[in-house]
């Protein structure tokens, strides 16, 4: 199997999706507020010339889901990111979160199980689409690893990436754990900059990357729609058996079951693609980690409405006619609808 060593960073998209060409190196060190306030709002609201409905399965939904990707670019540079001074407090608090080794690993294993899976799609528009979206999690992973760097946050060491043996299983997995995270990322994002803990500028930093993985998994609600229209029915049924498989798969990692948090066990998303993982830091962060980044107790009513708040939010600039995750924010509807409402007995996270 192919070893990808990180250090350096040596990953190179091409060599797995051959004919792949990384973005061009834009000069956004010499480029005005204007210019960057209009390139962050490209990447925000996206809507395609064509009028008329983007049918699952064709052409023109294949075609407004690539040029949407495109489109939504957002050209910036993780080598001219500022990262602001900290107080000693802040820095304490920030070196304290449980999430560096597992965000930074994330990244990287979701760049190789992207890329894999892009090597392997035959349609050259979402090919490229998808192999963007390979490289722009390897751009995740340099501002992750700019930042530690910069705050002398110590990383475990990295096992090395190794090639998925089944990269459409590895995407499937890799794609709905992004829905899951991406959804609960959202409102923790917003929960930590309405906390005032955090300096300005540096929430400012990841504002991009939040949105980023909402293009992201845009693209992969509406790869899913594109890809299961076009099997034939028995392709379809061990599609879908898949897709189910992975779903159990991801609530079984995420529920607990396969692991006490923080025991350092090797199940995982990980492990689901044939990887172990390096240290058990909380992979659960995003259903746990509310009090770390809040000023005070948060309900998790209100920590799940805030949520579904930040996801409509971010979604709202894109066509409606392109298909949003939806069994997430579905789950959380009803479990909002069991919980108690405020004034009754609250629960907690945390
Ligand atoms: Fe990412
Ligand atoms: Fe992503």
């Amino acid at each position: 199997m192919d070893q990808y060593a990180d250090a350096g960073d040596g990953f190179d998209i091409a060599r797995l999706v051959p004919g792949f060409r990384p973005p061009p190196h834009p000069d956004t060190a010499g480029a005005g507020a204007a210019q960057l306030r209009a390139a962050d709002m490209r990447m925000r609201c996206w809507r395609s010339p064509l009028a008329g409905p983007l049918a699952p399965g064709s052409a023109r939904h294949r075609d407004a889901v690539c040029r949407m990707f495109r489109d939504t670019f957002n050209p910036y540079r993780p080598a001219v990111l500022d990262w602001p001074a900290l107080a000693p407090a802040t820095l304490a608090r920030i070196v304290a979160l449980p999430i560096w080794d597992i965000a930074v690993q994330t990244e990287g294993k979701a760049r190789l199980r992207m890329a894999a899976y892009a090597g392997t799609v035959l349609d050259p528009g979402m090919r490229a689409a998808l192999a963007l979206n390979a490289w722009e999690e390897h751009r995740h992973k340099e501002v992750l690893s700019r930042m530690v760097a910069a705050y002398g946050i110590a990383l475990a060491p990295e096992s090395p990436y190794r090639r998925p043996a089944d990269p459409e299983w590895a995407y499937l997995v890799t794609g709905y754990s992004e829905c899951i995270d991406s959804f609960f990322a959202f409102g923790l994002f917003e929960l930590a900059r309405r906390s005032g803990l955090f300096p300005p500028e540096l929430v400012d930093t990841f504002e991009p990357v939040m949105q980023e993985e909402c293009r992201h998994i845009l693209l992969f609600a509406n790869w899913a729609a594109w890809h299961r229209a076009r099997l034939p029915w028995w392709r379809r049924l061990r599609f879908e058996a898949r897709v189910g498989a992975a779903w159990a798969f991801l609530a079984w990692e995420r529920i607990g079951l396969a692991r006490s948090v923080g025991s350092g066990g090797g199940a995982g998303a990980d492990a689901a693609a044939g990887q172990t993982r390096g240290k058990g830091q909380d992979n659960n962060f995003t259903l746990h980690g509310a009090q770390s980044v809040a000023s005070g107790d948060v309900r998790l009513s209100d920590l799940l409405a805030l949520c579904l708040a930040e996801n409509d939010r971010r979604f709202a600039g894109y066509d409606e006619r392109l298909l949003r995750p939806a069994t997430v924010p579905c789950l959380v509807r009803l479990v909002l609808r069991c919980l108690p409402r405020r004034g009754g007995r609250a629960a907690r996270t945390g």
